[in-house]
Protein backbone atom coordinates (compact mmCIF):
# COMPACT_ATOMS: atom_id res chain seq x y z
CA UNK A 1 0.00 0.00 0.00
CA UNK A 2 1.25 3.58 -0.66
CA UNK A 3 1.77 5.76 2.42
CA UNK A 4 0.85 8.92 1.74
CA UNK A 5 3.65 10.37 4.32
CA UNK A 6 6.35 9.57 1.96
CA UNK A 7 5.46 12.01 -0.49
CA UNK A 8 4.10 15.37 -0.86
CA UNK A 9 -0.01 15.98 -1.73
CA UNK A 10 -0.41 18.43 -4.27
CA UNK A 11 -0.90 21.96 -3.81
CA UNK A 12 -2.61 22.32 -7.00
CA UNK A 13 -4.83 20.86 -9.56
CA UNK A 14 -3.16 18.25 -11.95
CA UNK A 15 -4.46 17.75 -15.24
CA UNK A 16 -4.44 14.55 -16.94
CA UNK A 17 -2.93 13.60 -20.41
CA UNK A 18 -6.00 12.76 -22.05
CA UNK A 19 -7.50 16.22 -21.25
CA UNK A 20 -3.96 17.87 -22.57
CA UNK A 21 -4.24 16.28 -25.71
CA UNK A 22 -7.99 16.75 -26.68
CA UNK A 23 -7.47 20.40 -25.69
CA UNK A 24 -6.05 21.25 -29.05
CA UNK A 25 -8.79 20.28 -30.68
CA UNK A 26 -11.40 22.39 -28.53
CA UNK A 27 -12.65 26.11 -29.35
CA UNK A 28 -11.62 28.61 -27.23
CA UNK A 29 -13.10 29.75 -24.20
CA UNK A 30 -14.63 33.27 -24.38
CA UNK A 31 -15.45 33.81 -20.73
CA UNK A 32 -18.88 33.81 -20.94
CA UNK A 33 -19.68 31.38 -17.79
CA UNK A 34 -17.99 33.99 -15.52
CA UNK A 35 -20.14 36.97 -17.38
CA UNK A 36 -24.03 37.86 -17.13
CA UNK A 37 -25.40 38.36 -20.75
CA UNK A 38 -24.66 42.12 -20.72
CA UNK A 39 -21.03 41.58 -19.86
CA UNK A 40 -17.87 40.34 -21.78
CA UNK A 41 -14.67 38.89 -20.32
CA UNK A 42 -10.79 39.98 -20.80
CA UNK A 43 -8.10 37.87 -20.27
CA UNK A 44 -4.50 38.40 -18.37
CA UNK A 45 -1.81 36.77 -17.20
CA UNK A 46 -3.22 36.61 -13.53
CA UNK A 47 -5.93 38.68 -11.54
CA UNK A 48 -3.86 40.99 -10.22
CA UNK A 49 -3.23 42.28 -14.00
CA UNK A 50 -6.79 42.20 -14.56
CA UNK A 51 -7.22 44.66 -11.54
CA UNK A 52 -4.79 46.79 -12.79
CA UNK A 53 -6.16 47.29 -16.34
CA UNK A 54 -9.67 47.82 -14.58
CA UNK A 55 -8.51 50.77 -12.46
CA UNK A 56 -6.73 52.64 -15.79
CA UNK A 57 -9.42 51.88 -17.73
CA UNK A 58 -11.72 53.81 -15.31
CA UNK A 59 -9.54 56.59 -14.55
CA UNK A 60 -9.08 57.37 -18.61
CA UNK A 61 -13.11 57.44 -18.90
CA UNK A 62 -13.01 59.89 -16.06
CA UNK A 63 -9.74 61.63 -17.68
CA UNK A 64 -7.82 61.98 -14.80
CA UNK A 65 -4.35 60.81 -14.43
CA UNK A 66 -4.17 60.08 -10.41
CA UNK A 67 -6.74 58.46 -8.91
CA UNK A 68 -7.17 56.61 -5.39
CA UNK A 69 -7.86 53.08 -4.87
CA UNK A 70 -9.80 52.14 -1.45
CA UNK A 71 -8.57 47.97 -0.71
CA UNK A 72 -8.31 45.38 2.22
CA UNK A 73 -5.24 45.76 4.48
CA UNK A 74 -5.24 41.85 3.88
CA UNK A 75 -4.53 41.59 0.61
CA UNK A 76 -1.06 39.83 -0.85
CA UNK A 77 1.63 42.47 -1.24
CA UNK A 78 3.24 40.92 -4.76
CA UNK A 79 -0.65 41.12 -6.34
CA UNK A 80 -0.16 44.59 -5.90
CA UNK A 81 2.62 44.96 -8.35
CA UNK A 82 1.24 45.69 -11.85
CA UNK A 83 -1.10 48.92 -9.55
CA UNK A 84 1.42 50.28 -7.37
CA UNK A 85 3.14 50.86 -11.18
CA UNK A 86 -0.25 53.41 -12.08
CA UNK A 87 -0.30 56.96 -10.56
CA UNK A 88 -2.84 55.49 -7.83
CA UNK A 89 -3.29 56.46 -4.39
CA UNK A 90 -3.27 53.16 -2.21
CA UNK A 91 -5.65 53.46 0.77
CA UNK A 92 -5.91 49.88 2.64
CA UNK A 93 -9.00 50.15 4.57
CA UNK A 94 -8.89 47.69 7.51
CA UNK A 95 -11.15 43.78 7.79
CA UNK A 96 -12.95 42.95 10.81
CA UNK A 97 -12.29 39.72 12.17
CA UNK A 98 -14.30 37.91 9.53
CA UNK A 99 -12.58 39.87 6.87
CA UNK A 100 -15.41 42.25 5.67
CA UNK A 101 -14.60 45.76 5.32
CA UNK A 102 -14.82 47.50 8.50
CA UNK A 103 -16.87 50.04 7.47
CA UNK A 104 -17.20 52.63 10.20
CA UNK A 105 -13.05 53.08 9.50
CA UNK A 106 -13.96 53.11 5.81
CA UNK A 107 -15.49 56.30 6.47
CA UNK A 108 -12.86 57.54 8.45
CA UNK A 109 -10.46 57.12 5.95
CA UNK A 110 -12.79 58.67 3.38
CA UNK A 111 -12.12 61.67 5.68
CA UNK A 112 -8.65 61.46 5.71
CA UNK A 113 -7.84 60.41 2.36
CA UNK A 114 -11.06 62.05 -0.02
CA UNK A 115 -13.23 60.20 -2.00
CA UNK A 116 -11.73 57.15 -3.89
CA UNK A 117 -12.57 56.04 -7.51
CA UNK A 118 -12.72 52.26 -6.94
CA UNK A 119 -13.38 50.44 -4.10
CA UNK A 120 -12.44 47.11 -3.99
CA UNK A 121 -13.89 44.22 -2.26
CA UNK A 122 -12.61 40.89 -1.74
CA UNK A 123 -14.67 37.29 -1.75
CA UNK A 124 -11.80 35.60 0.46
CA UNK A 125 -11.31 32.10 0.10
CA UNK A 126 -14.82 31.89 -2.31
CA UNK A 127 -17.16 33.32 0.66
CA UNK A 128 -19.28 36.08 -0.56
CA UNK A 129 -18.61 39.15 1.48
CA UNK A 130 -20.70 42.35 1.73
CA UNK A 131 -21.50 43.65 -1.84
CA UNK A 132 -24.64 45.28 -0.52
CA UNK A 133 -22.89 47.50 1.80
CA UNK A 134 -20.08 47.58 -0.64
CA UNK A 135 -22.26 49.42 -3.12
CA UNK A 136 -24.37 51.70 -0.75
CA UNK A 137 -20.91 53.28 0.29
CA UNK A 138 -20.04 53.61 -3.40
CA UNK A 139 -23.10 55.39 -3.76
CA UNK A 140 -22.50 57.68 -1.59
CA UNK A 141 -18.58 58.68 -2.53
CA UNK A 142 -19.31 58.55 -6.24
CA UNK A 143 -16.54 55.26 -6.49
CA UNK A 144 -17.16 52.10 -8.35
CA UNK A 145 -16.93 48.76 -7.17
CA UNK A 146 -14.77 46.35 -8.35
CA UNK A 147 -15.10 42.98 -6.67
CA UNK A 148 -12.20 40.59 -6.21
CA UNK A 149 -12.93 37.10 -7.25
CA UNK A 150 -9.49 35.99 -7.29
CA UNK A 151 -10.51 32.89 -4.96
CA UNK A 152 -14.08 32.39 -6.44
CA UNK A 153 -14.85 29.68 -9.18
CA UNK A 154 -17.19 31.04 -11.26
CA UNK A 155 -19.46 33.71 -9.97
CA UNK A 156 -22.95 33.17 -8.16
CA UNK A 157 -26.11 34.82 -6.30
CA UNK A 158 -24.71 38.51 -6.31
CA UNK A 159 -21.39 38.07 -6.77
CA UNK A 160 -20.42 40.07 -10.62
CA UNK A 161 -23.68 41.02 -10.87
CA UNK A 162 -23.79 44.50 -9.67
CA UNK A 163 -20.74 45.68 -9.96
CA UNK A 164 -19.30 48.14 -12.30
CA UNK A 165 -16.04 45.42 -12.47
CA UNK A 166 -14.91 41.82 -11.32
CA UNK A 167 -12.02 39.89 -11.52
CA UNK A 168 -11.28 35.80 -11.72
CA UNK A 169 -8.53 33.63 -11.31
CA UNK A 170 -9.48 30.27 -12.60
CA UNK A 171 -5.75 28.89 -13.05
CA UNK A 172 -6.13 29.08 -9.08
CA UNK A 173 -8.98 26.05 -9.30
CA UNK A 174 -8.36 24.37 -12.83
CA UNK A 175 -5.67 22.82 -14.53
CA UNK A 176 -5.23 25.81 -16.53
CA UNK A 177 -1.68 28.25 -17.03
CA UNK A 178 -2.05 31.60 -15.08
CA UNK A 179 -5.22 33.59 -15.85
CA UNK A 180 -7.04 35.97 -15.05
CA UNK A 181 -10.74 37.00 -15.94
CA UNK A 182 -11.96 40.85 -16.22
CA UNK A 183 -15.64 41.24 -16.71
CA UNK A 184 -17.37 44.52 -17.49
CA UNK A 185 -20.19 46.03 -18.98
CA UNK A 186 -19.90 44.97 -23.16
CA UNK A 187 -19.89 49.08 -23.65
CA UNK A 188 -16.60 49.63 -21.16
CA UNK A 189 -13.50 49.83 -23.53
CA UNK A 190 -10.62 47.84 -22.09
CA UNK A 191 -7.58 49.33 -24.14
CA UNK A 192 -4.96 46.83 -23.70
CA UNK A 193 -2.78 46.12 -26.70
CA UNK A 194 -1.76 42.75 -25.59
CA UNK A 195 -5.17 41.61 -25.14
CA UNK A 196 -5.27 41.55 -29.33
CA UNK A 197 -2.23 39.77 -30.08
CA UNK A 198 -2.89 36.30 -29.34
CA UNK A 199 -0.08 33.90 -29.69
CA UNK A 200 -1.05 30.01 -29.89
CA UNK A 201 1.50 28.67 -27.77
CA UNK A 202 4.46 30.63 -26.00
CA UNK A 203 7.29 29.71 -23.76
CA UNK A 204 5.31 30.05 -20.30
CA UNK A 205 2.20 27.35 -21.95
CA UNK A 206 5.23 24.77 -22.87
CA UNK A 207 6.85 25.38 -19.32
CA UNK A 208 3.49 24.58 -17.72
CA UNK A 209 2.82 21.75 -20.02
CA UNK A 210 5.84 20.06 -19.37
CA UNK A 211 6.15 20.91 -15.32
CA UNK A 212 2.99 19.34 -14.24
CA UNK A 213 2.95 16.24 -17.35
CA UNK A 214 6.18 15.51 -14.88
CA UNK A 215 4.40 16.04 -11.51
CA UNK A 216 1.79 13.94 -12.57
CA UNK A 217 3.96 11.11 -13.33
CA UNK A 218 5.97 11.90 -10.41
CA UNK A 219 3.21 11.48 -7.83
CA UNK A 220 1.40 8.31 -10.19
CA UNK A 221 4.75 6.82 -9.18
CA UNK A 222 4.83 7.55 -5.42
CA UNK A 223 8.00 9.67 -5.50
CA UNK A 224 8.25 12.98 -4.02
CA UNK A 225 7.67 16.08 -6.43
CA UNK A 226 9.13 19.11 -4.14
CA UNK A 227 12.41 19.43 -2.45
CA UNK A 228 11.94 18.35 1.29
CA UNK A 229 12.63 22.25 1.99
CA UNK A 230 9.77 23.79 3.81
CA UNK A 231 9.09 27.12 2.94
CA UNK A 232 9.51 28.89 6.61
CA UNK A 233 6.33 30.00 8.48
CA UNK A 234 7.03 33.52 8.39
CA UNK A 235 8.62 33.70 5.07
CA UNK A 236 7.60 36.39 3.02
CA UNK A 237 9.81 35.71 -0.06
CA UNK A 238 7.82 37.10 -3.27
CA UNK A 239 8.37 34.93 -5.92
CA UNK A 240 8.67 35.97 -8.96
CA UNK A 241 6.41 38.11 -10.85
CA UNK A 242 5.13 37.91 -14.18
CA UNK A 243 4.74 41.01 -16.92
CA UNK A 244 1.47 40.77 -18.52
CA UNK A 245 1.47 39.63 -21.82
CA UNK A 246 -1.05 38.08 -23.88
CA UNK A 247 -3.08 34.79 -22.77
CA UNK A 248 -2.27 31.92 -25.81
CA UNK A 249 -4.56 30.15 -28.06
CA UNK A 250 -4.04 26.86 -25.93
CA UNK A 251 -5.01 28.46 -22.77
CA UNK A 252 -7.75 29.62 -23.58
CA UNK A 253 -8.88 25.98 -25.04
CA UNK A 254 -7.60 24.16 -21.86
CA UNK A 255 -10.07 26.57 -20.10
CA UNK A 256 -12.72 25.70 -22.27
CA UNK A 257 -12.46 22.20 -21.84
CA UNK A 258 -12.59 22.51 -17.95
CA UNK A 259 -15.98 24.57 -18.36
CA UNK A 260 -18.44 21.54 -18.52
CA UNK A 261 -16.99 19.96 -15.60
CA UNK A 262 -16.96 23.32 -13.19
CA UNK A 263 -20.62 21.97 -11.42
CA UNK A 264 -18.47 18.70 -10.81
CA UNK A 265 -15.42 20.22 -9.21
CA UNK A 266 -17.61 22.60 -6.85
CA UNK A 267 -19.53 19.25 -5.56
CA UNK A 268 -16.27 17.63 -5.22
CA UNK A 269 -14.57 20.80 -3.10
CA UNK A 270 -17.61 21.36 -1.17
CA UNK A 271 -17.38 17.42 -0.03
CA UNK A 272 -13.79 17.66 0.51
CA UNK A 273 -14.46 20.84 2.76
CA UNK A 274 -16.77 19.38 4.72
CA UNK A 275 -14.68 16.30 5.10
CA UNK A 276 -12.05 18.26 7.45
CA UNK A 277 -14.63 20.74 8.86
CA UNK A 278 -15.96 17.68 10.39
CA UNK A 279 -12.91 16.06 10.65
CA UNK A 280 -10.78 18.59 12.93
CA UNK A 281 -11.08 18.59 16.57
CA UNK A 282 -12.37 21.85 17.18
CA UNK A 283 -11.96 23.76 20.36
CA UNK A 284 -13.21 27.31 19.65
CA UNK A 285 -10.11 28.89 21.36
CA UNK A 286 -7.47 26.93 19.66
CA UNK A 287 -8.41 25.48 16.45
CA UNK A 288 -11.87 25.79 14.12
CA UNK A 289 -12.79 26.30 10.62
CA UNK A 290 -12.10 30.11 9.83
CA UNK A 291 -15.61 30.38 8.62
CA UNK A 292 -18.33 29.27 10.88
CA UNK A 293 -20.15 27.42 7.95
CA UNK A 294 -20.06 26.92 4.11
CA UNK A 295 -23.15 28.46 2.17
CA UNK A 296 -25.32 26.91 0.10
CA UNK A 297 -23.90 27.16 -3.71
CA UNK A 298 -20.22 28.46 -2.44
CA UNK A 299 -17.14 26.59 -3.99
CA UNK A 300 -14.66 27.05 -1.30
CA UNK A 301 -11.16 27.88 -2.56
CA UNK A 302 -9.15 26.36 0.66
CA UNK A 303 -10.31 24.86 3.84
CA UNK A 304 -8.84 28.10 5.86
CA UNK A 305 -8.76 27.22 9.76
CA UNK A 306 -8.00 29.23 13.01
CA UNK A 307 -4.98 28.25 14.77
CA UNK A 308 -4.52 29.82 18.26
CA UNK A 309 -0.75 31.62 17.78
CA UNK A 310 0.46 29.38 20.52
CA UNK A 311 0.62 26.24 18.48
CA UNK A 312 -0.06 27.54 14.31
CA UNK A 313 3.63 27.40 13.85
CA UNK A 314 4.33 23.73 15.18
CA UNK A 315 1.36 22.79 13.25
CA UNK A 316 2.34 23.95 10.23
CA UNK A 317 5.90 22.32 10.33
CA UNK A 318 4.15 18.85 11.53
CA UNK A 319 1.82 18.75 8.90
CA UNK A 320 4.64 19.78 6.36
CA UNK A 321 7.25 17.75 6.98
CA UNK A 322 4.53 14.35 6.21
CA UNK A 323 3.55 15.77 3.02
CA UNK A 324 0.37 18.29 4.03
CA UNK A 325 0.55 21.32 2.11
CA UNK A 326 -0.63 23.42 4.88
CA UNK A 327 0.09 27.10 3.61
CA UNK A 328 -0.57 30.74 5.00
CA UNK A 329 -1.40 33.70 3.36
CA UNK A 330 2.06 34.89 1.52
CA UNK A 331 2.40 38.58 2.43
CA UNK A 332 0.98 41.48 3.80
CA UNK A 333 1.71 44.97 1.71
CA UNK A 334 4.27 46.82 3.74
CA UNK A 335 1.82 50.26 4.65
CA UNK A 336 0.08 47.61 6.39
CA UNK A 337 2.84 46.29 8.28
CA UNK A 338 4.02 49.19 9.77
CA UNK A 339 1.51 50.56 11.22
CA UNK A 340 0.30 47.57 13.06
CA UNK A 341 -1.82 49.52 15.55
CA UNK A 342 -4.07 50.38 12.87
CA UNK A 343 -4.39 47.37 10.75
CA UNK A 344 -3.90 45.19 14.17
CA UNK A 345 -6.76 42.40 12.59
CA UNK A 346 -5.33 41.78 9.33
CA UNK A 347 -1.90 40.99 11.11
CA UNK A 348 -2.92 39.13 14.00
CA UNK A 349 -5.62 37.01 10.62
CA UNK A 350 -2.16 36.51 8.70
CA UNK A 351 -0.52 35.03 11.83
CA UNK A 352 -3.00 32.97 13.09
CA UNK A 353 -4.48 31.59 9.51
CA UNK A 354 -3.40 28.29 8.07
CA UNK A 355 -4.78 26.92 4.80
CA UNK A 356 -5.39 23.65 3.67
CA UNK A 357 -6.06 22.56 -0.07
CA UNK A 358 -9.07 20.65 -0.95
CA UNK A 359 -9.19 20.64 -4.73
CA UNK A 360 -10.75 17.93 -7.09
CA UNK A 361 -7.53 16.52 -7.99
CA UNK A 362 -7.46 15.13 -4.38
CA UNK A 363 -8.70 11.33 -3.54
CA UNK A 364 -11.16 11.13 -1.03
CA UNK A 365 -8.26 8.66 0.61
CA UNK A 366 -5.97 11.58 0.77
CA UNK A 367 -8.20 13.90 2.21
CA UNK A 368 -8.76 11.52 5.35
CA UNK A 369 -4.92 11.11 5.73
CA UNK A 370 -5.07 15.06 6.08
CA UNK A 371 -7.87 15.13 8.26
CA UNK A 372 -5.57 12.46 10.28
CA UNK A 373 -2.39 14.36 10.11
CA UNK A 374 -4.75 17.76 11.24
CA UNK A 375 -5.89 15.54 14.35
CA UNK A 376 -2.68 14.32 14.97
CA UNK A 377 -0.72 17.78 15.16
CA UNK A 378 -3.33 19.77 16.19
CA UNK A 379 -3.72 16.93 19.39
CA UNK A 380 -0.10 16.64 20.19
CA UNK A 381 0.67 20.18 20.49
CA UNK A 382 -2.00 20.90 22.89
CA UNK A 383 -1.58 17.74 24.69
CA UNK A 384 -4.36 15.82 23.15
C1 LIG B 1 -7.39 38.33 -2.98
C2 LIG B 1 -6.47 38.22 -4.14
N1 LIG B 1 -6.64 39.02 -5.21
C3 LIG B 1 -5.84 38.97 -6.28
C4 LIG B 1 -4.79 38.08 -6.33
C5 LIG B 1 -3.93 38.01 -7.55
O1 LIG B 1 -4.31 36.92 -8.30
P1 LIG B 1 -3.50 36.40 -9.57
O2 LIG B 1 -2.51 35.41 -9.07
O3 LIG B 1 -4.55 35.81 -10.46
O4 LIG B 1 -2.84 37.59 -10.19
C6 LIG B 1 -4.54 37.23 -5.25
C7 LIG B 1 -3.44 36.30 -5.28
O5 LIG B 1 -3.48 35.20 -4.85
C8 LIG B 1 -5.43 37.30 -4.12
O6 LIG B 1 -5.25 36.48 -3.06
Amino acid sequence: MISFGRYDLPVVTLPDIRYLLFGIFTHQSSGEIWCNSWQKASFYRGSAWGISEAVKTLLKSKRKTQGIVFLPDYFCNQALRPLRAQSVQLVFYPVTENLNPDWRLVHTLVLLNGKPDVFILVHYFGFPSEIKNALQFCQQVGAVLLEDGAHVLIPRGGIGKFSWASVFSPYKFLPVPKLGVLVTSKETEIGCEMLREKKRVDMEICKWIGKRVLQSLFLNCGFSWKSRRIVPFDSEVEPNFERNSSVSAVTLQLLKMTESKLDQYKRIRRRHYKIIEEGIPVNSDVARPFFSSLPEDVCPYLFPMWLHKSIIEDVYYKLNRIGVPAQTWPDLPPEVKEKPSTHSRAIKIRKSLLTIPIHQSLTERQMQYMVRSLRGAIGKVFGG
